[in-house]
């Protein structure tokens, strides 16, 4: 590989800020950006998350998808890295969009509100996380407010996110008496002065027995001393190859409003984050530093224009040097494809790039030839795994409003799936179509662009169904029984997959029960049983 390829490798780093919604996610980023000089002034970085009371409000979701477009990726260069934010949308309704961009990070950061602690949608996203082995670092924020007690809140931490962790910088009271960090990784203290201040360098001190600290900290010095120890006592020495490997999460604290820890942090993190990472494939392991270039589509996001029905596909470069008009294979439909205006995101600009480097995310205009999950190589036949479509939690019948135009349907139901804004299951003997969503708002969201962008309309009816699993087994002889029986209850799933729909979790479980041979899951991500 070319030399200069691999230095634009190593000084790549692309995560995505993953929280619950309200914690801080969109004011960290901000600031962020800002010190990426990418911004110019506080404010420019519109929170994308669509507002409880936005259910009904569909010119506020079409606006919340306009500024979703330009703050999907946000790249900034700072201190010589090339830093890639992936934003995640905080809406639950949209944790699947969130799952997939999860897959085209190689690290993440997760911001908890010091006065709320772990919440729930924090969790499961953290879950998905440590399944993946993705590195994670974590954020406490609002230390300007008063919140839960330190050690508690690391316990809690450790115990509901199941995670190791070891603070990389430690606070100094928090709310009123709030007077700072000190950093551990680095042996800094830094000193809150309130909001609007300036950030400032921290003060070395290498030996915290030193009576200078008194000067800076007065009584509290003997304090911080004493945490400190307890903390060396009680969690392990930083290694930055388990925090690599999902081991351990270093923890760092501040206010992301008074950007307070904020610089602190991403000094820290450009240090340790991982470099651009390989993915895996079917077929093999790709390397980000091989010479050819492979890129999958993470997410799809259609032109709010009804008139110009393309779409932006976001590939995440894994491997080689993606070029503007030169041709690439797309694998799944066997093909070549060349394009002429890929777009680079910095920070909210787009522009048209020539060439794009492992790590980063290219948008490329679709027409409709990509879907989640599509894989682009210069020849070869790779197939990324572990872009898991989960169970849905939320189904309906859908049926056409407007017979004389089903083909419109068809087709916009069709696009909308692609994008992964739902799933669709097709029974298989009934021939009914339903789709399955992981929350409410999706359902309106899909009747909405069905008919302000394909002229189309559609309407639901209600299914009492629990949960669909897709299904395999070694044992041929029960796989038919369970097929002749359950008939009525086999859908196939977008790809041709059979799925079993559990109209109740006691069906299903009789299922599992009966047909002890046969695999059930919950996710589409299994590996046959020939
Ligand atoms: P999110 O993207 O995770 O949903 O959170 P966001 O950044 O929008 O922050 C949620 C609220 O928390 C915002 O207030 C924001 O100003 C506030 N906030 C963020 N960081 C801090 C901090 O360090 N200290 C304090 N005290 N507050 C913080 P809001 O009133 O809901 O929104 P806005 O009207 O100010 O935008």
């Amino acid at each position: 590989m070319n030399q200069n390829v691999s230095k634009e490798i190593k000084r790549r780093r692309t995560f995505a800020i993953v929280s619950h919604p309200d914690a801080g996610k969109t004011t960290l980023t901000e600031k962020l950006l800002l010190f990426g000089g990418a911004i110019q002034v506080a404010g420019a970085v519109k929170s994308n998350k669509i507002k409880k009371t936005a259910t009904s409000d569909w010119m506020e979701i079409e606006r919340q998808r306009g500024i979703s477009v330009a703050t999907s990726v946000m790249g900034f260069e700072y201190e010589n890295f090339k830093i890639n934010i992936l934003d995640t949308p905080g809406h639950q309704d949209f944790a699947e969009d969130t799952f997939r961009t999860l897959t085209a990070v190689d690290s993440v950061i997760v911001v908890i509100d010091v006065a709320k602690g772990v919440e729930p949608q924090t969790e499961k996203l953290v879950q998905v996380c440590r399944m993946r082995k993705t590195p994670i670092m974590v954020f406490v924020n609002k230390l300007d407010r008063p919140g839960k007690e330190t050690f508690e809140l690391l316990d809690e931490i450790e115990q509901k996110l199941d995670l190791k962790i070891t603070p990389l910088s430690w606070p100094m009271g928090m709310g009123n008496d709030f007077k700072g960090v000190y950093n551990i990784y680095y042996k800094n203290l830094h000193l809150f002065r309130g909001s609007g201040q300036t950030v400032e360098e921290g003060i070395h001190f290498d030996d915290l027995s030193d009576p200078e600290l008194e000067t800076y900290l007065g009584d509290a010095a003997g304090n911080l001393r004493e945490e400190l120890e307890l903390v060396h006592g009680v969690y392990p020495d930083f290694k930055k190859d388990d925090y690599l490997n999902g081991e351990i999460a270093p923890v760092f604290f501040g206010s992301a409003l008074n950007t307070f820890g904020v610089k602190e942090m991403l000094d820290v993190f450009v240090q340790i984050a991982p470099t651009p990472l390989g993915r895996g494939c079917d077929e093999r392991f790709v390397e980000p530093d091989e010479d050819n270039f492979m890129g999958f589509v993470f997410k799809i996001h259609a032109n709010m224009d009804p008139n110009h029905r393309d779409r932006i596909a976001f590939v995440r470069v894994v491997s080689g040097v993606f070029k503007r008009n030169t041709n690439y294979y797309h694998v799944r439909q066997n093909r070549q494809l060349k394009f002429s205006s890929p777009t680079a995101f910095m920070a909210q600009k787009k522009s048209i790039v020539d060439e794009v480097y492992p790590g980063d995310i290219v948008g490329l205009h679709d027409t409709g030839n990509f879907k989640i999950g599509d894989t682009l190589t210069e020849g070869e036949m790779l197939n990324i795994k572990g872009i898991p479509s989960f169970s849905p939690e939320l189904f309906r019948y859908v049926v056409n409003a407007d017979p004389m135009r089903a083909k419109q349907l068809a087709k916009g139901i069709d696009q909308l799936m692609d994008e992964g804004v739902a799933q669709l299951f097709t029974g298989k003997h009934s021939g009914r179509k339903i789709i399955g969503t992981v929350g409410a708002l999706q359902f309106e969201v899909i009747q909405y662009r069905l008919e302000h962008e394909y002229n189309a309309k559609c309407r639901y009816d209600p299914i009492t169904l629990y949960k669909t699993a897709w299904f395999t087994s070694k044992n041929k002889a029960q796989l038919e029984d369970f097929r002749l029986r359950k008939a009525s209850q086999i859908a196939l799933d977008k790809e041709g997959r059979e799925v079993f729909l559990a109209d109740s979790p006691f069906s299903l479980q009789m299922a599992q029960e009966k047909y002890a041979d046969i695999r059930f899951y919950f996710t589409s991500e299994f590996e046959e049983e020939k």
